[in-house]
């Protein structure tokens, strides 16, 4: 009793940061103190886990649920006593932000994992809701640490949440957490929680896009939209048909070999990532005119704003049997290669515009009727594909807006122009995922990549993008993809993705683009917009925890971007805030 009292007291005495991003759905911490080394017990289901510093799981697609929480567990306790941070950043100016380090501490003496279901296929390839995601944490005053999951993949955020609550000391050889006793039950509101990279405006290297889904898995998303190809580049190598990378590619070794997407994949599938390729069809392809002869037309085409959104254009020849022997290739290559680690695919269907049909000698006709029974062969054929390997396709909003295409009831329909689409969708029985541009574009409002003419100034001023302004993290944090929905109809919106179109981002620039704006949509995501109490979840609460997140993923090695000056994050909150709020 006498030495709680102490605890308490030597608690009290400093003022602690935040923590914990995405907040958990039902979450009690408390104001004691305990310390933590890196000789921690650790049990997963009875059995002690070794814990080796830099443990990796074994390649290849076989993947074993012990293995993941290792690898998991080695981590968490990288980002705990290796790439933690002393938070002086998120703490009054010369307060006394840290604990005294007492001789007689009292510790954390086990990190007891308990995975109370078999992971199972569909635990590493699973379907939007197929995945039991939650999980519970508790910390007892005495230091016992308590994980329980349905999954190995519940473990893992466990583990993310448990390592939020601990810091390190400025003496550099202590860590400690200001938050025991710890209760939290957590479990995400939507399935699906992703960002869209796109590796064809500029190339990212495959550490590049790790780093990314490193990122992805510390903020509890699940998903990684592999925007692969377009008409500017194809860095995918395709050994079968070995020319599309080889004259696609911006240049020889900026390409991703088969050795190179299985190592992607399975990074995911270790980290709770799902990837999902996109190869975009039937326009965005264009590029395919560099390999192979009568595949697309009105590749490099002028005025290219005529056939297309952006240079240089081309899409495929819709009433040509070449096409389909060509895209049998394609898909019997790519989709076995990639179906043992993702149960989806993207086959794309954005912008696809009439006017291109008009030069393909097959066809020569812009009109609607025309077109639509080519565009409905086509999805057949390719979504047949998709499913002939086990596979779930994915399709861009367009091909049931604009097109009225008769899709499977299995297809999702990723959405991304607003205006309420998502709610027509989602009430017309469709399963929608949200990537509306006016609040989930991250590329936007960087000013535009295009050059201009002799009076530019005069017509252009002040030279914006289409899509302005920049989506900064409130109004990020502001869209909530289920608004407006009936209960029965929300549950059609599986979730949301952020997109990085990468006309004007390139690896230098990548993470501080994504981070940690990406983090809102994905507290959105996994939190909920609205709290347990039905009220819109506020910028005040979040941003002293999304500062602190960003510290721990500058401190993890993802250059995350300032979003607010250092006076606010270091507690001058209240002052920080609007004077109309
Ligand atoms: C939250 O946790 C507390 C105690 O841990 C529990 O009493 C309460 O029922 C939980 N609430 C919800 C909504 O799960
Ligand atoms: C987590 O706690 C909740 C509430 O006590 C319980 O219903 C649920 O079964 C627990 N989950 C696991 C995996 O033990
Ligand atoms: C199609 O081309 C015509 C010119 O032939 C142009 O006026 C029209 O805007 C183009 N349509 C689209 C959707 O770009
Ligand atoms: C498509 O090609 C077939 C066979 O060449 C032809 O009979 C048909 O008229 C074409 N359809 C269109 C819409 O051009
Ligand atoms: C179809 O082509 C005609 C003739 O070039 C053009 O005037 C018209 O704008 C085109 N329609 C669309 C929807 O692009
Ligand atoms: C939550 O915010 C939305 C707009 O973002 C608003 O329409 C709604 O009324 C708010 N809900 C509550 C309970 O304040």
């Amino acid at each position: 009793m006498l030495l709680r009292t102490c605890l308490a007291l030597a608690a009290l005495a400093f003022t602690p940061a935040s923590a914990l991003w995405p907040v958990p759905r039902n979450v009690s911490l408390g104001d004691e103190l305990l310390f933590i080394e890196p000789t921690v017990k650790v049990t997963y289901n009875g059995k002690c886990l070794p814990t080796i510093p830099g443990y990796t799981h074994p390649p290849g697609a076989k993947f074993n649920s012990r293995n993941i929480v290792r690898a998991g567990v080695a981590r968490a306790f990288k980002a705990i006593f290796e790439d933690n941070i002393v938070p002086w950043m998120l703490s009054k100016p010369h307060s006394q932000f840290e604990p005294e380090l007492p001789r007689r501490r009292s510790k954390v003496v086990s990190i007891n994992i308990i995975q109370t279901e078999e992971d199972d296929d569909t635990t590493f390839r699973p379907l939007a809701g197929e995945l039991d995601e939650s999980y519970n944490l508790t910390l007892t005053s005495d230091g016992v640490a308590t994980i329980r999951a349905a999954s190995s993949i519940g473990c893992l955020y466990g583990l993310e949440t448990f390592l939020q609550l601990f810091f390190e000391h400025s003496s550099g050889s202590s860590w400690y957490t200001p938050h025991a006793p710890v209760s939290i039950q957590d479990s995400p509101e939507f399935p699906h929680r992703g960002v869209l990279m796109d590796t064809s405006r500029h190339w990212f290297s495959v550490d590049d896009i790790k780093r990314t889904i490193d990122a992805l898995s510390w903020n509890k998303m699940n998903r990684l939209h592999f925007h692969v190809t377009d008409s500017q580049s194809w860095p995918l190598e395709i050994p079968s048909l070995p020319l599309l990378a080889e004259r696609g590619s911006y240049r020889k070794g900026l390409t991703y070999s088969p050795a190179d997407i299985a190592s992607i994949y399975e990074y995911g599938v270790h980290r709770g990532v799902e990837v999902v390729m996109e190869i975009d069809m039937p326009s965005h392809i264009g590029i395919i005119d560099l390999a192979y002869e009568d595949i697309v037309v009105a590749y490099n085409i002028q005025p290219y704003q005529w056939y297309c959104a952006q240079p240089p254009c081309g899409a495929l020849r819709m009433n040509s049997t070449r096409v389909y022997d060509f895209l049998d290739k394609l898909f019997d290559d790519i989709l076995p290669r990639v179906a043992p680690y993702s149960a989806y695919w993207h086959t794309g269907g954005d912008e696809m515009n009439r006017n291109d049909s008009m030069l393909d000698p097959d066809v020569r006709s812009n009109s609607t009727e025309v077109l639509a029974p080519l565009l409905q062969r086509f999805l057949d054929y390719a979504h047949g594909k998709v499913r002939e390997y086990g596979m779930t396709p994915f399709v861009w909003e367009e091909m049931i807006t604009d097109w009225d295409m008769d899709l499977g009831e299995d297809v999702v329909i990723q959405s991304w122009l607003g205006g309420g689409a998502v709610k027509e969708l989602a009430e017309a029985g469709h399963k929608v995922i949200d990537s509306n541009y006016n609040f989930w574009y991250l590329d936007c409002g960087r000013g535009a990549w295009l050059n201009f003419g002799p009076d530019a100034f005069q017509q252009f001023y002040p030279f914006n993008d289409w899509c302005g302004p920049t989506k900064s993290w409130p109004l990020i944090y502001q869209h909530n993809p289920r608004a407006g929905l009936s209960e029965e109809d929300a549950k059609n919106v599986l979730g949301g993705e952020v997109a990085v179109w990468a006309e004007s981002i390139d690896p230098n620039t990548l993470d501080s683009i994504i981070w940690p704006r990406a983090s809102a949509a994905g507290e959105v995501l996994w939190s909920g917009r609205v709290d347990a109490s039905g009220n819109n979840r506020t910028q005040s609460n979040a941003m002293p925890r999304l500062s602190e997140i960003r510290e721990r993923m500058v401190a993890r090695g993802v250059r995350a971007a300032a979003f607010t000056q250092q006076f606010c994050t270091q507690g001058g909150t209240d002052d920080c805030r609007h004077m109309a709020v």
